[in-house]
């Protein structure tokens, strides 16, 4: 019988060591055999935020121990370990270099390829996990760095339809709840808050709800809020705060996903089933997730969301990417580089800050 490939996926982007072992399941999704994810919430919960020097000392201090449990915990040995995958951007160039340089010397030692993974192509593929989801389909990015609409083709093809024009979704939620006195991370403390509040409360600024195409953008809702947040000092205030905040994102998420699905429509003319991935840090919050649930619905789009613990950082998803790559033997040199930025469209023109003509 022929053996079944196995992935190590490494992922220290931002403020998560991670390390996963998958292997491929030829009927269906890959079996995940260990999915290790360390946080680094107490290391940066005093600042607000994550600070880079910080992060990349906490991933030296932790990458051997999370490679070694997740290796353990997958109940594989080193040598049955067919190519490591590793995110090798974009992020903070001092964190990537720690995953990157680690994985290079096991593929070095180990005599086995080096995949070098577009971090936000793991997101990309993230429901391929647990779903045996085929190409093409729409997807909605909301991460803590990267808000966009593509239209995935296949695994490398991708086709920008939409960004946020200045922060992005889950830098939102964050800078929301910091103002409103909520610890980092902010997204799933405001999800939290907002349950107690009232949505209807605060009437926020949509901005360019009406214009750009499905294009986002949040700066000014940023303003409204911290203007709000200092008249404020009631309990109860701030969870209607929280709430209208919330309830203020899903109505844009709902206007600009019904134009993306538009969008896509007319360059994906076939008539068969269309899916719409919401993947990223942000796709786990529940209310979000019944909006976009509700718009696919009535727009004939089938919605998949990555369960709650696959749609932050981690390393299965990176391993994803990998076993896809492995297939058609997508190697990288040893001297791959950290690529802070690395678009996954990257013939989309740079579209951000003031000023931008929508
Ligand atoms: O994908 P992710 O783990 O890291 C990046 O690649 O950026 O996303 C992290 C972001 C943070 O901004 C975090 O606050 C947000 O996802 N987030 C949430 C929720 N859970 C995480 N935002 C809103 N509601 C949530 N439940
Ligand atoms: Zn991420």
């Amino acid at each position: 019988m022929k053996k079944k490939t196995v992935i190590l996926g490494i992922e220290t982007s931002c403020d998560e060591t991670a390390a996963a072992v998958i292997q491929e399941n030829n009927a269906i999704s890959p079996d995940i055999l260990s999915n290790v994810v360390s946080s680094q919430i107490d290391v940066h919960k005093e600042f607000g935020g994550v600070v880079p020097e910080l992060a990349a000392r906490s991933h030296i201090e932790k990458i051997d121990l999370i490679v070694k449990k997740a290796m353990h915990e997958s109940g594989k040995n080193l040598s049955d370990i067919d190519a490591i995958a590793v995110t090798a951007g974009p992020g903070l160039v001092v964190c990537l270099s720690v995953g990157l340089n680690f994985a290079k010397s096991i593929s070095f030692s180990l005599n086995r390829p080096l995949i070098a993974v577009n971090h936000l192509e793991g997101h990309a593929l993230s429901p391929k996990l647990i779903d045996n989801l085929k190409y093409p389909y729409l997807l909605l990015l909301i991460s803590g760095g990267h808000t966009q609409f593509l239209s995935v083709k296949k695994l490398g093809k991708y086709k920008r339809l939409g960004t946020t024009i200045d922060d992005a979704l889950g830098e939102a939620f964050d800078k929301t709840a910091k103002m409103i006195g909520l610890d980092f991370p902010g997204g799933p403390n405001l999800e939290k808050f907002a349950e107690k509040g009232d949505p209807k409360r605060f009437n926020l600024p949509k901005p360019i709800l009406n214009r750009g195409g499905c294009n986002v953008s949040f700066a000014g809702l940023k303003t409204a809020v911290l203007k709000i947040s200092k008249l404020i000092k009631a309990e109860q205030d701030k969870y209607d705060l929280a709430a209208s905040f919330q309830e203020t994102i899903k109505e844009i998420l709902k206007v600009k996903t019904k134009i993306a699905f538009k969008e896509y429509n007319k360059i994906n003319k076939k008539k068969s089933e269309k899916n719409f991935v919401v993947a990223g840090g942000v796709a786990a919050n529940k209310e979000l997730r019944k909006i976009l649930t509700k718009v696919s619905n009535e727009n004939k789009f089938n919605p998949i969301f990555p369960p709650q613990n696959l749609c932050g950082d981690n390393a299965a998803m990176i391993a994803m990417v990998g076993l896809e790559k492995f297939k058609s033997k997508n190697f990288n040199k040893l001297d791959h580089p950290a690529k802070p930025r690395w678009p996954l469209d990257d013939k989309a023109i740079f579209l951000k800050g003031a000023g931008v003509k929508l």
